[in-house]
């Protein structure tokens, strides 16, 4: 596991965007998420495409997770986050882009379906964000490292830190989501995740330097062979360097 810790949270938006730069060509597979910490590199990936023309008619993204029972057209759905902040402003077909369904009858057999695409679309670089409890996607504390995608219930941290999202009002965030699993996250061939701000740095502790326990979640990074953790000052602020 590479860390580099950078002064900002925008000199870390340039370091992701750096490790995702030689990605964005014809034929690769790239694992999105959502949430406020990957905001400055999907920023720098359209100001990219605008600026350099990078195309992306050949790339396909698959994302990690999404709410159940919000529709794709409510704001603070992650269909709606992802093209209101990426693919509305690049050359991406639609079918080319792939977030998990939160409505329907069968919620996991679509689940399912949606990991066996991975499978046969094997990710090339995967982008994360990791909660204050550890989590990555939405594998909340505890959740089994051989995990595939799936339907979760979130827990109270959770809910609590994505009310801001929802006019701070822990009623009406989602209680389930659909996740890609911590076996299917761990398929990406290099994963790439920032972490900035005080309330990450516990997280980051126990991610980097902590034992490797389905209590955190994250701590499963320490095994994968091509992994880069981009923290700010603030969240790397309790480890040993
Ligand atoms: C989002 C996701 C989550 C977030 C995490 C951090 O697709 O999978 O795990 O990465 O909750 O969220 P932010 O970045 O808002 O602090």
């Amino acid at each position: 596991m590479k860390v580099i810790v950078t002064k900002n949270y925008e000199e870390a938006s340039d370091v992701m965007f750096k490790e995702m730069k030689e990605y964005l060509v014809a034929g690769k597979v790239l694992g999105l998420a959502t949430g406020s910490s990957p905001l400055g590199l999907y920023a720098r990936m359209v100001d990219d495409h605008k600026k350099n023309g990078t195309s992306y008619k050949d790339i396909k993204t698959f994302n990690l997770d999404e709410y159940v029972g919000l529709p794709i057209t409510h704001p603070e759905s992650y269909y709606a986050f992802m093209h209101t902040n990426l693919f509305n402003h690049i050359d991406i077909p639609e079918e080319n882009t792939h977030v998990p369904s939160g409505l329907g009858e069968d919620l996991e057999g679509q689940a399912l379906a949606y990991d066996k695409m991975i499978e046969e679309n094997p990710i090339d670089i995967q982008v994360l964000g990791i909660g204050s409890d550890g989590h990555i996607a939405f594998n909340e504390p505890g959740t089994p490292f051989d995990s595939i995608t799936h339907v979760t219930d979130l827990l109270e941290p959770t809910i609590k830190d994505n009310a801001r999202f929802f006019d701070f009002d822990m009623n009406k965030v989602p209680h389930q989501a659909v996740t890609q699993g911590i076996a299917t996250i761990m398929r990406a061939k290099k994963i790439i995740l920032i972490a900035t701000g005080e309330n990450k740095a516990e997280a980051v502790k126990a991610m980097v330097e902590g034992e490797i326990q389905e209590a955190c979640p994250a701590s499963i990074l320490q095994k994968h062979d091509n992994v880069v953790v981009v923290v700010d000052e603030s969240a790397a602020k309790l480890l040993n360097r």
